[in-house]
C-alpha cells in the first residue's frame, strides 16, 4: 500500500482519523492540547495487553493484517538521496529508511537512523548529535558499563530526535585493520567486541529503540564489498566472526540484525541459509528480524527462503515481486507470515508500539560529559620514556602544538557513521570532518603560565624549529577512514611521518597524539618520547586528551587491536581488490541470480589478530590489551576453580603513587589435541585501585570461551586435557599462570 498524503487522500472519515493519529504519532508527536484526539479504536485492542509476550501480541496483530499490509512490513520506503524519491517519503525522519507499520492498528513505522558514534544526519535535519568517541576507541576502555553508556546516549538522542530503530552495532572483527571501517567495529577479539557490543545494544534499546548489530557477516573489507565472497571454514568462522555476534545477540538482545553486502563461501549475506536459518535462527535461537544492508538485497525467493525479512532501503525485490510470489504459490503464506511476525513482533519487544516517540530537546550538556569521560578511559598510552608524561602545568614554559587543525579540531571517521558537527552544513560523504574540540585551547587552559604556540606541520621546517625553541612539543596527527574505502597503508598519510620525524629530531621531548581508526606504522616510534592513541575522539577529545597529557586523569585504556610493525606481517600483505568493474564502493542491484565476482580467502582462519601474531612468532608495534599508565600495578595469588562454569581469582596491586584503573586480562590455552592458536582471551576487568591499594578480582569464565566448535557435530565442545590460564596487564605481558586439567 502506497500512503497518499492525508490531504489528498480518498480514505473514509474514520480510516482517515486513525491513519492520521498513527502518522502523527509515529512523527512528530507533536502534543498540541487544542487538537486532544480521541483515543483510537487499537487503544483497547487485545494487542494492547502488555502482559501478553511480543510473540503473542505479534500474532494478534498478524491475524487482522491484509497481504498488502504484510507486504508494507517487508521492505523500505527509500532513503533521501537513494535514488528517485518514493511517493512515501515525506513520511520519513530524515533518516535512513523507514518501515510503514500499520497505522490503523496502532503499530508505528519504524524510523531508522544511523548511529554508530551518535545520530547521523543531523545538518541536512536541522538536529543536533553528539559525536562518541569512535567505536573501536571506546572498545580500548574494555568497559561493559561505558559501552551501556555509549548506548544509552545514542538511544535517548534517536527518540529525540523522531526516530526508533538504530542502525549501529558494528561487531565485524578486526581480520583486517585496513579496513575503512574499522573505527566503526570493536576490535579485534570476538569475546572483548561481542561483549561490549552486547551491552552497548542493551542499553540502546533499553530507550525504546530497535536494536541493530551487523554488518553479518564477514564484511571484513569495504574493497569490492558488493561483489567479494568471502572464503572461510566453518570452525574458523563460528569461533571468530560469529562468536562476535553470537554474544553481542545473547547479551544485547537485539531486534534486528543487518545482513552485510558481501557474499560468504558462495552465497550473499543476505541470502544466505546456513547464517541468517543455521546459525542465527536455529543455533542462536534469534527471535528478531533481518533487514538488509543498503542495497544489499540479491532475490525474492532465494532471499526469503534463507532467512531475509527485510529489504533496505527500497521495494525491488520484497514489494509487488514479492506479494507476487506469495500469490503465485513460489512463497508459502507460512514463510510470509513468518517474516511479518518478526517484525511486528520486534515492534512490541523493543517497546516501540507501548511507547510512541516524543520529540525531545537532545541532552547536549549531557553528552558531552558522556562523550568526555568515555574518550578519558579509552585513550591509550602507548609510550612514555622517562615519565614525560604527566606533563607539568606550571613547570613548562613553553608548549609547541603542531599537526594539521590542531588548533582548532580533532577528526572524525566518515560514511554513513559521520555525526555532523554542530554550526556546520553537512560536510557530504566521505569528507574530512573535525569537530570543534581543539587541542590548543586545552592546553593552553591546562598551563596558563607557559607560553604556547602552533605550527601546522605544512612547514616542515617551522614546525621543527618551534619544537626545538620549546620545553616540549605536543604532535596531533591524523588517519582519516571510511566507509567505501580500505587504506592502501597503515602509515600516516600526509608526510605526517616526516613532520614527526623533523619535530622529534629537534626536541627529544615529542608527544605524538594519534587522531586515527585503526592501527598506524610508526617509523619514528624510538625517536619520540611518548605516543598516546586517541583514536576518533568525539565532541569532547581535546578536553580529555588534555587531562590526560597534565595527569588530571590516569590513562587506563588498552589496546583493543594489534598495532604491527609492518603490513609484511598481515595475513594478507596486501588487500585483496575487486577485479575491474567489480569495484563495489557503492551497492549494486542485481537480477536475483547474483554471483559474488570476486573472493578473500581468509586462509589465516582462526588467527584473527593477536592469534596470528602468536602463533606466526611475528613481533608487534604494539600488542593487543597493551596500555600505559602513570602507576604501576603488580598481580599475584593467582587461583583457578575449573567446574562447570570455571573461576578465575587473581590479586591486583597498585604499586604505584597514583590512583588508577587498571584492565586486567584472563588468557586461555586450550590442550593441544585442540588445535587452536596459543591461547585466548578468556576473561577481563577493570579494576579500579587507589595508590597502594590491592584488591582480589573474580572472573566466571564461560565454559564456551573455553570451547572449540565441533564441526562434525555441528557445535560447541569442550576439548577434555591441560588448559593454561594466564593472567596479567597485556596479551604480552601475563606474569600469572596456572595449568588446570579440565574433563
Ligand atoms: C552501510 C550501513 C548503513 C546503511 C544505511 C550502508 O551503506 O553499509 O552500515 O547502515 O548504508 O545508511
Amino acid at each position: 500500500m502506497k500512503i497518499s498524503s492525508p490531504w489528498h487522500t480518498c480514505l473514509s472519515g474514520s480510516a482517515f482519523l486513525a491513519l492520521f493519529l498513527a502518522v502523527s504519532t509515529s512523527l512528530s508527536q507533536a502534543q498540541d492540547p487544542r487538537h486532544k484526539p480521541a483515543e483510537p479504536e487499537w487503544a483497547h485492542a487485545a494487542w494492547m495487553n502488555k502482559s501478553l509476550t511480543a510473540d503473542e501480541r505479534a500474532d494478534l496483530v498478524l491475524k487482522e493484517l491484509t497481504l498488502d499490509e504484510k507486504i508494507d512490513l517487508l521492505h523500505g520506503e527509500g532513503m533521501p538521496g537513494w535514488g528517485k524519491p518514493k511517493p512515501n517519503a515525506y513520511l520519513g525522519n530524515g533518516g535512513a529508511g523507514f518501515v510503514l507499520g500499520v497505522p490503523r492498528l496502532g503499530i508505528p513505522f519504524i524510523q531508522m537512523s544511523d548511529a554508530a558514534y551518535g545520530v547521523r544526519s543531523s545538518a541536512e535535519n536541522g538536529r543536533y548529535s553528539t559525536a562518541l568517541p569512535s567505536n573501536v576507541g571506546a572498545a580500548a576502555s574494555w568497559d561493559p558499563q561505558a559501552a551501556c553508556d555509549y548506548g544509552a546516549l545514542i538511544g535517548r538522542e534517536l527518540r529525540a530526535q523522531g526516530y526508533n530503530m538504530t542502525l549501529g552495532g558494528g561487531v565485524n572483527i578486526t581480520r583486517e585493520p585496513r579496513n575503512g571501517r574499522t573505527f566503526e567495529y570493536q576490535g579485534e577479539d570476538p569475546i572483548l567486541a561481542g561483549t561490549l557490543v552486547g551491552n552497548r545494544i542493551k542499553c540502546e534499546q533499553a530507550q525504546h529503540v530497535i536494536g541493530d548489530i551487523k554488518h553479518y557477516a564477514v564484511n571484513d573489507q569495504e574493497s569490492g564489498r558488493n561483489d567479494v565472497d568471502s572464503i572461510i571454514d566453518k570452525r574458523s568462522l563460528q569461533e571468530s566472526d560469529l562468536l562476535a555476534f553470537d554474544i553481542g545477540i545473547r547479551i544485547g538482545d537485539p531486534q534486528a540484525v543487518m545482513c552485510s553486502y558481501n557474499a560468504i563461501n558462495g552465497d550473499y549475506a543476505c541470502e544466505n541459509k546456513y547464517t541468517l536459518t543455521d546459525v542465527l535462527r536455529k543455533q542462536w535461537g534469534f527471535k528478531g528480524f533481518v533487514l538488509s544492508d543498503w542495497g544489499g538485497t540479491h532475490s525474492t525467493v532465494k532471499a526469503s527462503e534463507a532467512g531475509l525479512d527485510n529489504e533496505e532501503p527500497e521495494d525491488n525485490f520484497y514489494g509487488n515481486t514479492f506479494k507476487k510470489a506469495v500469490q503465485d504459490g513460489k512463497i508459502s503464506q507460512a514463510e510470509l507470515n513468518e517474516h511479518v511476525h518478526r517484525i511486528l513482533r520486534a515492534e512490541f519487544a523493543a517497546g516501540l508500539v507501548d511507547n510512541p516517540i516524543r520529540k525531545s530537546v537532545v541532552d547536549v550538556l549531557g553528552g558531552l560529559d558522556t562523550a568526555q569521560r568515555i574518550e578519558e578511559s579509552s585513550i591509550v598510552l602507548l609510550k612514555n620514556s622517562n615519565h614525560l608524561l604527566p606533563l607539568d602545568k606550571a613547570g613548562l614554559k613553553s608548549i609547541a602544538i603542531i599537526g594539521d587543525h590542531a588548533d582548532m579540531g580533532m577528526i572524525s571517521g566518515g560514511g554513513s557513521a559521520q555525526v555532523d558537527p554542530p554550526g556546520q552544513p553537512s560536510a557530504g560523504w566521505q569528507a574530512h570532518v573535525w569537530f570543534p574540540t581543539s587541542p590548543l585551547k586545552n592546553v593552553i587552559a591546562k598551563a596558563p603560565t607557559a607560553k604556547v604556540q602552533f605550527a601546522s606541520g605544512s612547514d616542515v621546517a617551522a614546525a621543527a624549529a618551534l619544537a626545538r625553541a620549546s620545553d616540549v612539543a605536543i604532535v596531533f596527527v591524523q588517519q582519516w577512514t571510511s566507509e567505501g574505502m580500505d587504506l592502501a597503508s597503515l602509515s600516516l598519510p600526509d608526510n605526517q611521518d616526516a613532520l614527526i620525524g623533523a619535530v622529534a629530531a629537534a626536541n627529544p621531548k615529542t608527544i605524538v597524539v594519534l587522531e586515527t581508526g585503526t592501527a598506524v606504522t610508526m617509523p619514528w616510534v624510538d625517536r619520540v618520547g611518548a605516543i598516546a592513541e586517541a583514536w576518533y575522539s568525539g565532541s569532547r577529545g581535546a578536553e580529555a586528551v588534555a587531562n590526560v597529557l597534565f595527569g588530571d586523569v590516569n590513562p587506563s585504556g588498552k589496546l583493543p587491536m594489534t598495532f604491527p610493525k609492518s603490513e609484511a606481517d598481515l595475513p594478507h600483505p596486501i588487500v585483496v581488490q575487486p577485479p575491474p568493474g567489480a569495484q563495489g564502493a557503492s551497492p549494486v542491484m542485481h537480477d536475483g541470480g547474483a554471483k559474488p565476482k570476486f573472493s578473500v580467502t581468509y586462509r589465516e582462519g582462526l588467527k584473527v589478530g593477536y592469534k596470528w601474531y602468536d602463533a606466526e612468532k611475528k613481533p608487534v608495534l604494539f600488542p593487543f590489551g597493551f596500555g600505559l599508565s602513570y602507576t604501576t600495578y603488580g598481580y599475584s595469588d593467582l587461583q583457578v576453580t575449573p567446574g562447570a562454569t570455571p573461576s578465575v581469582s587473581f590479586k591486583v596491586t597498585n604499586a604505584g603513587s597514583k590512583d588508577g584503573v587498571e584492565i586486567a586480562e584472563v588468557y586461555a590455552s586450550l590442550p593441544a589435541s585442540a588445535q587452536e592458536p596459543p591461547k585466548r582471551l578468556i576473561g577481563f576487568s577493570r579494576v579500579s585501585l587507589a595508590a597502594g591499594e590491592s584488591k582480589t578480582v573474580s572472573i566466571a569464565i564461560d565454559p564456551e570461551y573455553l570451547s572449540i566448535f565441533d564441526v562434525t557435530a555441528d557445535k560447541w565442545k569442550l576439548v577434555a586435557g591441560s588448559y593454561t590460564f594466564l593472567v596479567g596487564g597485556s596479551s604480552q605481558d601475563l606474569p600469572l599462570s596456572k595449568i588446570v586439567s579440565i574433563n
